[in-house]
């Protein structure tokens, strides 16, 4: 049977107090219906239907990029109020996968148990909960087959002893939907159209709705407000340390890593405290990032080696490589293998090839460096004329005295030498020793002027 994914995601969100809607809040920097997304897409190429309300432009804005159904829920009058608005959307011949846009670390694993339950036509996800207040309570028959679901604020003192609760994730027959939807009430506590007066319908066609009860409370947690965001953000980095050591990789404090997107690590890779990832980045054989470091979007060939306090962005980073402390490599650099960038060092669209090194506070920008050279320290590539941004060729072998500049666009050929404190303001030939510096006086017997006594 398809598969056809409905996220429910008009809530405002009051609780969080914030102009974005409350599924545009980010976990592991992805916003939490983005990660009901992805899990979605797991699970079935067709497109998503997304139940909309409070600040829906800035969630289609969001997703502008991205294939969906999108479905307006002006008043929330409730989650079968919400289905309701979806129905024309929903297929009638399709198994219809229930999901919430604020809880967001559902595993496919665990939708997978239960799609696979529905073959019966519907099934249910359960959680027991030592603080059941709330949520939806399970009632069984004596049988012990679910017979309906009776909401907090509409229980019995004896019903609300029950902690075995409705995560409202569910999966129905469309065709089902069809039937129940429109004949749903709201006499009730709220007031509300309630999904879960389906279940009573469905136990009176003579449907039996399997339960599926997962052991993992974090998976069905939803967030109401911001101390639910950072409970679950933790729980998402804890499993992602744990995915990470389980796979061989050294963590000097798993409570002190985020992981905010995809990370890959070869073997025996060690990360030190306070390591920010962001984006896909991909760690090679026997890396080692120091603590205080900050790594997007970047490749780092085995071996390589961050120190402490380093910024690494968009940038791909040769076998053997040692960075830091205190660096800053910027986007569209790339090192080669055994380069040597030190402290207060920043790299900006940059190749530097092999076994070269920039070991104190330099600016290289707009730079193409070749293989074994030597950059002194306190040099600056002037890249920039206040219009343009300029290029700046340093071939093999060459040696930059400290303190030098390099007006770009030039080029520094094989081999040169640039004497300390030079401008470099034309391109230099091959194998010359350049030097702009004013020569050296030397005047002896000099007088330093000093302060007229009783000054202050
Ligand atoms: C619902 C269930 C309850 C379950 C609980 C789990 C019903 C009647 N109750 O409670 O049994 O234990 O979820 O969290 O279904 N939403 C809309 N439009 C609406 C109302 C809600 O899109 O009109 C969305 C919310 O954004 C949220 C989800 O549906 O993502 C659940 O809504 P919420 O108000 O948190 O849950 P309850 O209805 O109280
Ligand atoms: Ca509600």
């Amino acid at each position: 049977m398809n598969l056809c994914v409905c996220i429910l995601a008009a809530g405002q969100g009051k609780r969080m107090y914030s102009r974005l809607p409350k599924v545009l809040h980010r976990i592991a920097g992805k916003p939490l219906v983005g990660h009901v997304l992805d899990a979605a897409a797991v699970l079935t190429d067709s497109l998503p239907v997304v139940i909309y309300g409070h600040g829906g432009g800035q969630l289609k804005d969001y997703y502008a990029d991205r294939s969906v159904v999108w479905i307006e829920q002006r008043e929330q009058l409730g989650t079968g109020h919400a289905l309701q608005q979806a129905l024309p959307a929903l297929p009638a011949e399709a198994l219809i996968l229930i999901l919430y846009g604020d809880v967001p670390l559902l595993s496919v694993e665990t939708l997978r148990k239960l799609l696979d339950a529905a073959a019966s036509g519907f099934s249910l996800l359960t959680v027991r909960l030592a603080d059941p207040s709330g949520y939806g309570r399970i009632i069984r028959d004596q049988d012990g087959h679910i017979a309906r679901i009776v909401e907090h604020k509409d229980a019995t003192s004896a019903e609300l002893t029950i902690n075995e609760v409705n995560t409202g994730i569910m999966a129905v027959q469309g065709r089902l939907l069809h039937q129940w939807l429109p004949r749903l009430g709201n006499q009730n506590a709220q007031g509300e159209y309630y999904l879960t007066d389906c279940v009573e319908m469905a136990v009176e066609s003579g449907l039996q709705i399997i339960g599926v009860e997962t052991q993992d409370p974090t998976e069905v947690t939803g967030v109401n407000n911001r101390l639910q965001l950072a409970a679950l953000e933790r729980a998402y980095q804890r499993a992602e340390a744990e995915r990470l050591m389980s796979g061989g990789v050294t963590l000097m404090d798993p409570a002190r890593l985020d992981v905010r997107g995809k990370l890959s690590c070869g073997q025996d890779v060690l990360i030190d405290i306070n390591a920010v990832f962001i984006g896909e980045v991909s760690l090679g054989d026997g890396v080692v990032i120091g603590p205080n470091c900050v790594i997007t979007s970047s490749t780092l060939e085995a071996g390589v080696e961050v120190f402490a306090n380093t910024v690494i962005d968009n940038a791909q980073i040769g076998r053997g490589a040692r960075i830091g402390p205190f660096a800053r490599i910027r986007p569209e650099t790339i090192l080669g293998d055994d380069v040597h960038i030190g402290n207060f060092v920043e790299i900006k669209k940059s190749e530097i090839r092999s076994g070269s090194k920039v070991n104190h506070l330099s600016y290289v920008g707009d730079a193409d460096i070749g293989r074994a050279v030597n950059v002194g320290a306190g040099t600056i590539t002037c890249n920039y004329d206040g219009g343009h941004k300029h290029k700046t060729v340093i071939e093999d072998d060459v040696f930059i005295g400290s303190d030098t500049q390099l007006v770009a666009p030039v080029t520094v050929g094989r081999g040169a030498t640039i004497g300390a404190g030079t401008t470099v303001t034309e391109n230099v030939e091959p194998g010359r020793l350049v030097i702009s510096r004013v020569r050296q006086k030397s005047i002896a017997g000099w007088q330093r002027p000093r302060k007229p006594q009783n000054a202050q």
